[in-house]
């Protein structure tokens, strides 16, 4: 495996793969790797010839500042479990690498009422930010395959809306959620919930699981209201808890409509903040 933190080295390996017309996958994540993230980059190994990951703690995507100074980092660790999975490359840059300045950076694409609501309507600013870092690394990597996990299932319908929108030759694939054997979905900030939060998170997937026998009994305002009056427990303080169409993220009026419909739903428990999104349909 290969360690890159500039540009140009990088972009010397991948040439290599290119220039023999192979398939590169990339994986891009913030760190503190665990069983969710290594899922994307084992479906990278498997469909693609050349995996890259990149860690990179992206400041313009947290609209608060205590937020990204909590945020976890462990890179010995993290290359660690990138060597051991078989990851041929990783991209650790350093804001400058990606932010030079005098570069325009930003990305000037309507993302329209897929980063209205939730985590849009809690975090001003957030979704701008995954697009510069993503749009930014994409142009750096040069993927055929980017891979997104559907854990954050908003951030991956706007970055496929970009892919799409910039006509950006790189397919953008979703990848299942991993959970803790408690049904808590895996992620980088559950490391900051001690043992006894851990344990009460799970209550999230429960409640996101009610929600399919719910489906058939109450329309789907009520079951919302029902969900987020169960997540209703001291020390848990919900954000949001809504059933959407899975392609446009507005409520769905009924069940009966075609389309998808994904549970999505957010809270704050012990300091974190975690979301989770179960598919209903
Ligand atoms: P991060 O939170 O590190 O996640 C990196 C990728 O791993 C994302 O695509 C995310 O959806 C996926 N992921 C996280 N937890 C998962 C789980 N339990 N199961 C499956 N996949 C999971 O998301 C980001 O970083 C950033 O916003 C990023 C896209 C890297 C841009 O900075």
């Amino acid at each position: 495996m290969y360690l890159f933190k500039k540009i140009s080295g990088l972009r010397l390996f991948l040439e290599s793969y290119r220039s023999k017309n192979r398939a590169i996958g990339f994986v891009p994540t913030m760190g503190a790797l665990h069983e969710g993230h290594l899922s994307l980059i084992k479906q990278s190994l498997d469909s693609t010839q050349c995996t890259v990951g990149s860690i990179f703690v992206n400041p313009t995507q947290f609209n608060e500042a205590a937020d990204l100074e909590k945020y976890p980092r462990t890179p010995a660790k993290d290359l660690a479990m990138l060597y051991k999975a078989g990851c041929h490359a990783v991209f650790m840059p350093s804001p400058e690498e990606v932010y030079p300045s005098g570069l325009d950076t930003s990305v000037a694409v309507d993302f329209g009422a897929l980063a209205q609501p939730m985590e849009g309507r809690f975090r001003p600013g957030h979704f701008e930010g995954v697009a510069q870092v993503v749009k930014r690394l994409i142009d750096i990597v040069g993927p055929d395959k980017l891979f997104m996990g559907q854990k954050d299932y908003q951030q991956y319908l706007i970055v496929r809306h970009m892919a799409q929108a910039l006509s950006l030759p790189t397919e953008v694939v979703m990848s299942p959620i991993v959970r803790e054997k408690s049904g808590l979905a895996m992620s980088s900030r559950n490391e900051r919930l001690g043992p006894e939060n851990r344990e009460k998170a799970a209550v999230l997937f429960r409640i996101l699981q009610k929600t399919a026998q719910w489906m058939g009994q109450y329309p789907p305002r009520e079951v919302e209201r029902k969900a987020l009056q169960e997540l209703q427990q001291p020390g848990i303080e919900p954000e949001y808890f809504e059933l959407v169409d899975g392609s446009s993220l507005q409520p769905i009026p009924d069940f009966e409509s075609p389309g998808s419909i994904v549970a999505c739903a957010a809270l704050w428990i012990g300091g974190v903040r975690l979301i989770d999104n179960l598919i209903l349909k």
